[in-house]
C-alpha cells in the first residue's frame, strides 16, 4: 500500500483550514517529530497540510529535506518583514503537504518582535489568505513561551502537546496550561487543547506505563489513546530529509501517526455530528 492509497477517513467537504499549534515549552518531547508526521499522515488521508516551521532550529524544514537556499522566503519574512505569506510555502515530497521554512533569522525574531506594534498578531495577520487553500495547518513550536510560541497560540484553533513518557513529563505542563488558558482569555477567545500525546513510549519499561496512567488520570480524556512509541526507524529519518512514514512506512512509528490521525480525523467527525445534533 502506499500513501495515496490510503484513506483512512476521507472527508472531502472542503472548508476552512483548522489551526494547530503543537507546543510544550520543553524541548525533546516530539513536537517536531509529532508536526512531520501527524501532518503526513493526515496528508495520506487526503487532506491538504500545511506545516509551519516556527523554531528558529529548524528543525522541521531540514527533516522535510528544506535547502537551506529554498528558506530564503521564510516564516521570519512573513512576520517581520511582512512578505506576502503564499510565496512563501515550499512544496515537499509529500502529496498535499506543503511547508513554510525557518531560517536563522528566526532567532532574532523574539526579540525584534519585543517592540513591533500587534506583536502578538503578527502570525494570525499574515496566515488569513491560506485558510481556504488547506485543510490542516500544524505549527511546529520553539521549546520557549515567548512570542513566538504566543504568536502559534493567538493564530490556532487549539493546541497540540506532546507529552514524552518519561518520570518528569507533567513537570512544565501546569505552566503551559496556564499560558494556554491565558491566551484564551485574552488574546484568542477560540483557543482549545486538541490533546495530549505521549511520546517516545517504552513498553519494555514499566515506568512508562506509571506515567501515562499518572496522566491519564491528571488530564483525563483530553489524552489520546493512541500512544507513540520509542522507535528508531522515527529518529533516523530525519537525516534523510523525510518524514518516518516515507522512510518506512511499516515500522512502529509510522503505524502509530497514521493511528493518531485517525483518532483525530475520528473524534472531529464525532464532535461536528454532535455540534449538528445540538
Ligand atoms: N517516537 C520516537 N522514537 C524515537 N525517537 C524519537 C521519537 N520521537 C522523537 N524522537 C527523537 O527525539 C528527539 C527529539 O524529538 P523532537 O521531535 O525533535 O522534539 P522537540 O521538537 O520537542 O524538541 C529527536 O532526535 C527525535 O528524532
Ligand atoms: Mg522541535
Amino acid at each position: 500500500m502506499s500513501l495515496q492509497d490510503i484513506d483512512i477517513i476521507s472527508n472531502s467537504k472542503r472548508s476552512h483550514a483548522k489551526v494547530w499549534s503543537v507546543a510544550n515549552q520543553k524541548g525533546g518531547v516530539g513536537k517536531t517529530t509529532t508536526t512531520v508526521n501527524l501532518a503526513t499522515a493526515l496528508a495520506a488521508c487526503k487532506k491538504r497540510v500545511l506545516i509551519i516551521d516556527l523554531d528558529p532550529q529548524g528543525n522541521a524544514s531540514t527533516g522535510l529535506g528544506v535547502e537551506a537556499d529554498a528558506r530564503q522566503k521564510s516564516i521570519y519574512q512573513v512576520m517581520i518583514e511582512g512578505i506576502d505569506i503564499t510565496s512563501a510555502i515550499r512544496p515537499t515530497d509529500v502529496p498535499r503537504m506543503s511547508v513554510i521554512s525557518s531560517g536563522v533569522e528566526l532567532s532574532g525574531a523574539e526579540l525584534e518582535l519585543v517592540n513591533m506594534a500587534e506583536r502578538e498578531f503578527k502570525l494570525v495577520n499574515a496566515i488569513g489568505p491560506l485558510l481556504d487553500k488547506f485543510d490542516y495547518i500544524l505549527i511546529d513550536c520553539p521549546p520557549a513561551l515567548g512570542l513566538l510560541t504566543l504568536n502559534a497560540l493567538v493564530a490556532s484553533d487549539a493546541v497540540l502537546v506532546p507529552l514524552q513518557t518519561e518520570f518528569y513529563a507533567l513537570e512544565g505542563l501546569s505552566h503551559l496550561l496556564r499560558t494556554i488558558d491565558r491566551v484564551k482569555r485574552g488574546l484568542n477567545r477560540r483557543l482549545d487543547i486538541q490533546g495530549i500525546v505521549l511520546t517516545m513510549y517504552d513498553r519494555r519499561n514499566n515506568l512508562c506505563e506509571m506515567v501515562a496512567a499518572d496522566v491519564r488520570a491528571f488530564l483525563g480524556d483530553k489524552v489520546f489513546k493512541t500512544v507513540i512509541p520509542r522507535n528508531v526507524r522515527v529518529s533516523e529519518a530525519p537525516s534523510h530529509g523525510k518524514p518516518v512514514l516515507l522512510y518506512d512506512f511499516a515500522c512502529a512509528g509510522s503505524q502509530a501517526y497514521i493511528k493518531l490521525a485517525g483518532e483525530i480525523l475520528r473524534n472531529e467527525q464525532a464532535s461536528t455530528a454532535n455540534a449538528a445534533v445540538a
